[in-house]
């Protein structure tokens, strides 16, 4: 059923659906209502374009499978903008144009760019309907797979849009970016990768994203909304938005502590949100509250409560398996949109890593006959599936709790195969913010086997949507808004013995670090100061289950006084960057710890 509500109400909404049908010029408009007959109708539309592939029934109900373009696979930062009044409030690490500038080669660009399509208009609640952490928004966009998607990872429809603040809600324009005028015909995955713009307004809480149909630069709800607009609302109102997962650790008295923690890319980020407890946790669980992004505000008991802004996810399907993470696994079996992943002979889906035979035939994600012998991969590396949180086994029961969750623990881990332990907790807040400022994963490994670190404070180098070093100045002052504040650690699952072996198992046991986090949250497990910060003994860690000894452990969290001179005095180089804006407080800390090997 169409909402003619705001359609025919003299309303803001109203006036830029207007404003923007006139200039994009699509042949119909097309108000979404959210309902499952939508869903499925436009669905049958995509199989009907060719856009979508109807997946075997029996073996993956309600799925289907998009193979984008070839040239349009991922997120495109170096086509994204920051575009406030000054170029100083997006800072050294965004690009930046002047607002009028880019507001007038946009309107190029998006000048009759949906001419021959239906121009969708989606309410969307980012968060539980209702919630006061929740934010809406409006996207148009003349995609119905960004219709299909958006429903699966937004609230959206009708529902919302009795919701809408007409005075405040967050405005979305998304084109594909080809028009079908002169005779133009259709293609399958329709995309201009040669004029992406993916750009943010963040004062008058606007993006415009043109020229792409894939994930973050399409799905606007997800990087452009709940990150770099509402890390500004954030900044603005006195909350963080924040690229975190959040779980609840329950212990078997049945107590939950909710750890959130950030960690840039192939950090094993989605594998912790969804942690199976390994033997010698029985009792234990981990519910999965998000698994990428969570929004955090102050609560009347003092605390911060989190909530996911996101109803689904939009994980990377390759080295997925039911070893790695059989809840994604599990959550993606019904109801499923997977792209650019490779299909098997009886209509299900397969991807590099997700079992250790490989199918003897496959159509890859390109469309081309494929086998073991095949040279490239069978699912793109950044193929991925966007599934409804509602279906993960370990989906924590209140997820959806417009209060939020209250966070005890802020995790912050890189991928480091030298000089940082397992796992170190911050001296006080102000220390924790500099462990998040100058978090990092490791490039390439350099000559002299200290491999250089690429910076990305709080995992947010791309999704920030202002200036870097008034973000880490924002983390510092909610010390003066929160009395409970959680606390913070730094996690490495990624540390190496000089002979290149990983020193700590992976990712099930990582829940042996969790539960030492939820103890000492808990005041209930004693800690030693080291030059990083305060590091479990080891007879403080759970060994039930796993024969780990001493010595390795002892390796495992080793300080080495000159890999860590070398990192302190590394971080300079980001922290001078920052100019101005780098709070004096975190230099101050660097200086300190450097002072501390002396
Ligand atoms: C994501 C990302 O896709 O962080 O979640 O890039
Ligand atoms: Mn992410």
């Amino acid at each position: 059923m169409e909402s003619h509500k705001a359609q025919a109400a003299n309303t803001k909404l109203a006036t830029w659906v207007n404003e923007v049908a006139t200039l994009c010029q699509p042949k119909a408009i097309y108000w979404c209502d959210g309902s499952q007959q939508e869903y499925e109708r436009l669905c049958e539309e995509l199989v009907q374009a060719g856009t979508f592939i109807k997946l075997n029934e029996a073996l993956r109900p309600g799925c289907f499978l998009a193979r984008s373009d070839p040239r349009d696979v991922a997120r495109v930062e170096d086509r994204t903008f920051i575009c406030s009044q000054r170029q100083a409030d997006a800072g050294p690490t965004n690009n930046w144009e002047d607002p009028a500038a880019m507001r007038n080669r946009l309107n190029g660009l998006f000048k009759g760019c949906m001419a021959g399509r239906t121009m969708y208009v989606i309410p969307f609640s980012m968060g539980p309907l209702g919630s006061d952490i929740a934010q809406i928004g409006v996207q148009i966009t003349d995609s119905p797979y960004v219709v299909v998607s958006m429903r699966i990872m937004a609230r959206i429809g009708s529902r919302v849009l009795d919701l809408l603040d007409d005075n405040k809600f967050i405005r979305c324009l998304h084109s594909i970016g080809y028009p079908l005028s002169g005779g133009k015909q259709d293609v399958p995955w329709p995309c201009d990768p040669e004029n992406r713009y993916i750009v943010h307004f963040p004062e008058t809480l606007e993006v415009s994203s043109y020229g792409s149909g894939y994930g973050g630069n399409a799905l606007l709800g997800k990087k452009c909304v709940a990150l770099r607009i509402a890390s500004v609302m954030a900044r603005d109102e006195g909350w963080m938005a924040e690229h975190m997962m959040i779980v609840g650790v329950e212990d078997p008295q049945g107590n939950k502590t909710y750890v959130a923690g950030a960690f840039p890319s192939a950090c094993g980020k989605t594998n912790l949100a969804m942690l199976i407890p390994p033997k010698g946790f029985e009792g234990w669980k981990v519910w999965t509250v998000g698994d990428d992004i969570a929004w955090i505000k102050p609560a009347a008991d003092g605390r911060l409560h989190a909530i996911n802004p996101e109803a689904g996810f939009f994980g990377v399907a390759p080295g997925t398996s039911m070893d790695s993470n059989p809840a994604a696994m599990q959550t993606m079996v019904k109801n499923t949109i997977f792209t650019n992943v490779a299909l098997t002979d009886d209509g299900d889906v397969w991807w590099e890593g997700m079992s250790k035979d490989k199918p003897a035939h496959l159509i890859d994600w390109r469309g081309n006959d494929w086998t073991p012998a095949s040279t490239t991969p069978a699912a793109h590396p950044n193929a991925r599936f966007t599934a409804p949180a509602g279906q993960c086994p370990s989906i924590d029961p209140e997820w959806e709790n417009p209060k939020g969750v209250p966070i005890s623990a802020f995790l912050f881990g890189g991928r480091l195969s030298t000089t940082f332990p397992l796992v170190y907790q911050s001296r006080d807040w102000a220390h924790g913010v500099y462990m998040g400022a100058t978090l990092g994963s490791e490039a390439t490994a350099a000559a002299d086997n200290q491999a250089a670190i690429r910076r990305d404070p709080m995992a947010m180098l791309p999704f920030c949507g202002y200036n870097m070093g008034d973000y880490w100045k924002h983390w510092l002052d909610m010390e003066g808004k929160v009395k409970n504040l959680p606390k913070i650690f730094r996690v490495n699952w990624f540390r190496k013995s000089p002979n290149g072996k990983w020193l700590w198992p992976g990712f099930g046991q990582n829940m042996r670090v969790l539960q030492w986090v939820v103890k000492r949250v808990n005041g209930q497990a004693p800690g030693q100061e080291t030059v990083f910060g305060t590091v479990p003994h080891y007879e403080d860690i759970n060994w039930n289950g796993l024969a780990y000894d001493q010595a390795t452990f002892n390796e495992l969290m080793a300080v080495d006084k000159s890999n860590s001179r070398r990192e302190f005095e590394d971080q300079a180089k980001m922290f001078n960057e920052m100019g101005g804006a780098l709070p004096p407080q975190l230099e101050k800390i660097r200086q300190e710890m450097l002072a501390s090997l002396a």
